[in-house]
């Protein structure tokens, strides 16, 4: 599949609407005004290179379009302009007359309809749109379908970048190739770990995906899936992280392969104590000289918690949108900005 690129949009003069994902922690969300701290801004500072791009294009004006968790309606707790007030402070070309952020796109319900008219309605001012936001590829909203088939599109360097490098890893890895799967939820991650039955040398599974894949007989029967053989426990008896037995077994794995694609964290690590698989897997990947791609929210937070994002080929900041693009998944927002 080939993108749509910069050069296939006219930028200069021009007023241009830029889907980003600033979907990021913020702390504490019932704050005032100023008490709003944000806690990761890799969504944030990413998004640079595409403003560079059009800035140094002679664009007219930005305007940013981005949701902010799952409003239902207007919520007083999800408005951007705490992300704006970042923004303007952490960005060196920020200027007022260059750049209009426009408060949660999700505040209005006609965004997740994937409404034509609203679509229209933004149209009406901008003359171009680039969809920066690989994260939410995955939804057909207005503010990545209906817009992008009204106004000429194009992806921007943070969409294009996502889109290469996963490509790469899915269908251009060397073997052996090693998935490793954690985090929750297992419905997303199932349709993953089917695709690559075939593909991946190994996958190994850990988290409360772990637990819910040895009730799945369909995974069970997986030749190629490694579920954990042993846990940590909490003091009630839940297991929260996998067991030095299985961290060894997964480390010998990951210690034979010369791709490995990694997403979701394999204990509770946000609980003291049961970080330590993560922590092991996280560093033999840094050692490794296999090429490295890591996905999802969580994992992006723990790698850049112990200072790795240099060391991987590259750590993407998306989440259910990349296991359905590695899944194989046709992903809408990004149908639309084909060439
Ligand atoms: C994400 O954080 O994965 C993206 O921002 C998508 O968010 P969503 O699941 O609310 O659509």
């Amino acid at each position: 599949m080939i993108l749509k690129t910069f050069d296939d949009i006219e930028v200069k003069g021009n007023r241009v609407a830029v889907r980003v994902d600033w979907n990021v922690p913020i702390d504490p969300p019932e704050g005032d005004k100023d008490g709003y701290k944000i806690l990761d801004d890799s969504r944030i500072v990413a998004s640079f290179p595409t403003f560079n791009e059009l800035l140094d294009r002679g664009c007219r004006r930005i305007y940013v379009f981005t949701h902010l968790g799952k409003p239902k309606g207007r919520d007083e707790k999800l408005r951007t302009f705490p992300l704006k007030n970042h923004f303007a402070k952490i960005y060196p070309r920020y200027n007022k007359e260059k750049f209009t952020i426009l408060d949660n796109i999700r505040f209005d319900p006609r965004e997740e309809k994937n409404s034509p008219i609203l679509a229209k309605r933004y149209a009406g001012f901008c003359k171009a749109f680039v969809d920066d936001a690989f994260s939410v590829c995955h939804r057909a909203h207005m503010s990545t379908v209906a817009i992008a088939k009204i106004l000429p599109s194009c992806a921007g360097l943070l969409l294009q970048k996502e889109f290469k490098q996963l490509s790469q890893i899915r269908d251009h890895h060397k073997k052996p190739f090693v998935v490793i799967i954690g985090g929750a939820k297992i419905e997303d991650k199932e349709p993953m770990i089917s695709a690559f039955a075939e593909k991946a040398d190994w996958i190994l599974v850990g988290g409360k995906t772990a637990l819910e894949a040895e009730k799945d007989g369909k995974i069970k029967k997986q030749k190629n899936v490694i579920l954990p053989v042993d846990y940590l426990e909490n003091k009630q008896g839940d297991k929260w992280d996998i067991g030095p037995k299985t961290i060894k077994l997964f480390l010998a794995k990951i210690n034979s392969a010369k791709s490995i694609f990694w997403n979701g964290n394999l204990g509770k690590t946000e609980e003291k104590g049961f970080e330590k698989a993560s922590y092991e897997v996280a560093k033999a990947l840094a050692d490794s000289s296999a090429e490295v791609v890591t996905a999802g929210g969580d994992t992006e937070a723990l790698i850049s918690k112990l200072g790795f994002e240099k060391k991987y080929q590259y750590v993407s900041l998306s989440g259910g949108a990349s296991l359905e693009f590695m899944a194989g998944k046709k992903l809408p927002g990004l149908e639309v900005l084909k060439k």
